[in-house]
């Protein structure tokens, strides 16, 4: 069933929390891939009624960006929506969403400014600004966010805590191509010879997450891993490679929380992210440091 007003899925929703069910809320700009639909399986598993939102929202995309071309095909997304068990759609027009000028705004600061918010100023503003009008549009009991992108899900959690939003952000995994890449709308646009060359991305994440668990729990060192493999690519571009804490998202120079190894790269016109999880736990030299403290059990 898919909905187009606020009017009629607001209407729609209360009928199915009369009947006690539960709404799980899967946030998305459509052009469908298998990250999308194993956030719906998620949120279908634990038992929610599934609504899935696709909206390429204006207001995150930058003037110079790709808001214009972003790949759209809703007849393709509902069919796909359909097979995943999709109980409803709420596909708003850009008039439904944004009738006039907003004049109010969402911003979850600090988080907002590091990373991909270096080169995309006003880029989570945006996120963060429709997420919260579709929390309210649609009061979800819990929302489903990608790791892909480790730091729009920190400020949308940020964001739920603040505003004491009785949501559950549930994160799900990183789904990738069988060579490694992450899957994304935007692979689209790669050319032959980019997409040949995108899993490198990949690559070197894995890479430096080797030396990680084999006991590497230097930033600089876990940076350059990265950074040397990557450069080894002839088209891409790096926007940046960095090692933050998954909490604050603030730089770290060892590991010794979970940490995000994230990485932006241009091939061509096409800008790619990525991000692994280190945690101390699987790290060798933090294992046999814990054996040592628990006498070696
Ligand atoms: P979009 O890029 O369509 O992504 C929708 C959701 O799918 C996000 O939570 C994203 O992290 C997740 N996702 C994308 N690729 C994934 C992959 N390979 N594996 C797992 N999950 C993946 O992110 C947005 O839309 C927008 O910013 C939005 C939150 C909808 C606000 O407009």
């Amino acid at each position: 069933m898919i909905f187009t007003t606020i009017r009629e899925i607001r209407h729609h929703i209360n009928e199915e929390k009369k009947k006690g069910r539960q709404i799980g809320l899967v946030p998305t700009m459509g052009y469908l891939h298998e990250g999308h639909l194993s956030l719906i399986r998620q949120a279908k598993e634990r038992g929610n009624y599934v609504v899935l939102s696709i909206f390429v929202n204006p207001l995150q995309f930058g003037p110079n960006e790709d808001y214009a071309r972003y790949p759209r095909d809703l007849k393709r997304d509902e069919k796909l929506a359909d097979e995943a068990g999709v109980d409803a759609i709420f596909a708003p027009s850009v008039e439904e969403m944004y009738p006039e000028k907003s004049l109010t705004y969402v911003t979850v600061e600090k988080l907002s400014d590091t990373l991909c918010g270096l080169t995309r100023p006003g880029h989570f503003r945006g996120v963060a600004t429709v997420v919260s009008k579709l929390f309210h549009i649609i009061e979800p009991d819990e929302a489903f966010f990608g790791q892909k992108d480790i730091q729009q899900v920190r400020i949308i959690e940020q964001m739920v805590t603040d505003l004491n939003f009785p949501i559950k952000v549930v994160r799900c995994p990183i789904i990738r191509e069988e060579d490694g890449l992450a899957m994304s709308s935007r692979n689209v646009y790669l050319s032959p010879a980019e997409r040949r060359e995108a899993p490198i991305l990949y690559k070197a994440l894995r890479r430096a997450e080797k030396a990680f668990l084999n006991g590497e729990i230097d930033g600089n060192t876990l940076v350059h891993l990265v950074k040397e493999q990557i450069e080894q690519s002839p088209s891409a571009k790096i926007e940046y490679v960095r090692l933050v804490h998954l909490k604050t998202l603030d730089e770290v120079t060892k590991v010794t929380d979970p940490a995000i190894l994230a990485v932006a790269v241009r091939f061509g016109t096409t800008r790619l992210i990525d991000n692994i999880l280190l945690e101390p736990s699987q790290n060798l030299h933090y294992m046999h440091k814990h054996e040592g403290e628990h006498g070696g059990a």
